[in-house]
């Protein structure tokens, strides 16, 4: 396969829950991908956190065994992305310095290269008016864990123009996965609903009034959720999550979505879930 004459890969910023997960799907794939993080301490297990990845996917038969893996490259900074063909970046959850990698990004790439964010809740036209060249900025909001979910949030911003549409199909193609185009603005459709249920529920035990397990057994048993809000909680990391609830609270003024006390004691206590070991439930090794 190649894309104006150029053999395709992909440059993923980030290399925490998502960008790990969204380079074991990508390489899966077998397209190469350039995973860059400033962290050095996150770069020198990346490798092996991909592979752990890898190795779960095919258990599952949710990637192909046949076939080649792509290519897996790591960096230091976004120089080394400057022959992708497709930038995705997922960086922590902070509209500041999401702003600041995306002209870095735009400033290594080629011209009309799509720049796409994986942001759960930032607004795409709000980083698109501090980064150059808005027009190839869109945003693709994979979910966790992006080998096994084939379904994917797109959102055009204002600004996005048809060029970065057009590769974001050619992507999502390449990666067997389907989109759904939404309209922007914070938390889009799936974080404006699933964040705030999970803050929900969060309070719910704060409150007293149900335990843990209990509110997961519900949501499971009488709602036919796959998986509770409270684990969903651990699996997306609590820190993300209170994260992303802050951007959704400071731009909607939803008194809901008012970071849940539980959670934010959770962050402070380094219980972030399923990546520190210990969160609404134990993992094992911390
Ligand atoms: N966790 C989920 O379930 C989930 C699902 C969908 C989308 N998202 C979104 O994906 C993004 C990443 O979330 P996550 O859960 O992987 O976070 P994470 O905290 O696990 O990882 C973030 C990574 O970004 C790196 N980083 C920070 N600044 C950087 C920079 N300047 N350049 C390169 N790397 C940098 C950090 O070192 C870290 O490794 C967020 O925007 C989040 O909202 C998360």
């Amino acid at each position: 396969m190649t894309r104006n004459g150029r053999t395709p890969s992909v440059a993923v910023f980030g290399a925490g829950v998502m960008g790990v997960g969204i380079t074991a799907l990508v390489v899966g794939r077998g397209l190469p991908v350039t995973l860059v993080d400033v962290d050095q301490a996150r770069l020198e297990t990346a490798r092996k956190r991909v592979r752990d990845e890898l190795r779960m996917a095919h258990m599952m038969g949710a990637l192909p065994r046949r076939g080649p893996a792509g290519e897996l490259s790591l960096a230091g900074s976004a120089v080394a992305a400057a022959d992708a063909t497709w930038a995705i970046e997922a960086i922590t959850e902070d509209a500041e310095l999401k702003a600041k990698v995306h002209r870095e990004i735009a400033a290594a790439v080629a011209p009309g290269t799509p720049r796409i964010t994986n942001t759960s809740s930032i607004p795409v036209d709000e980083l698109a008016g501090q980064v150059p060249a808005p027009v190839d900025l869109v945003g693709v909001h994979f979910m966790n864990p992006p080998y096994l979910i084939g379904t994917l949030e797109v959102i055009r911003g204002p600004r996005t123009g048809e060029r970065a549409m057009s590769a974001v199909r050619d992507l999502l193609t390449a990666l067997d996965r389907k989109g759904i185009v939404v309209g922007d603005g914070p938390g889009f459709v799936t974080s404006r609903v699933l964040h705030r249920m999970i803050n929900d529920a969060a309070n719910v035990v704060a409150e007293g009034r149900a335990t843990v397990e209990d509110v997961d057994a519900l949501m499971e048993g009488c709602l036919g959720h796959p998986t509770g809000p409270l684990r969903t909680a651990d699996l997306i990391g609590i820190d993300n999550l209170v994260d992303s609830l802050t951007v959704l609270y400071e731009r909607t003024g939803d008194e809901g979505c008012r970071p849940s006390e539980l959670l934010l004691r959770k962050v402070a206590d380094g219980d972030h879930g399923r990546k520190t070991g210990r969160g609404f439930y134990e993992y094992g090794t911390r």
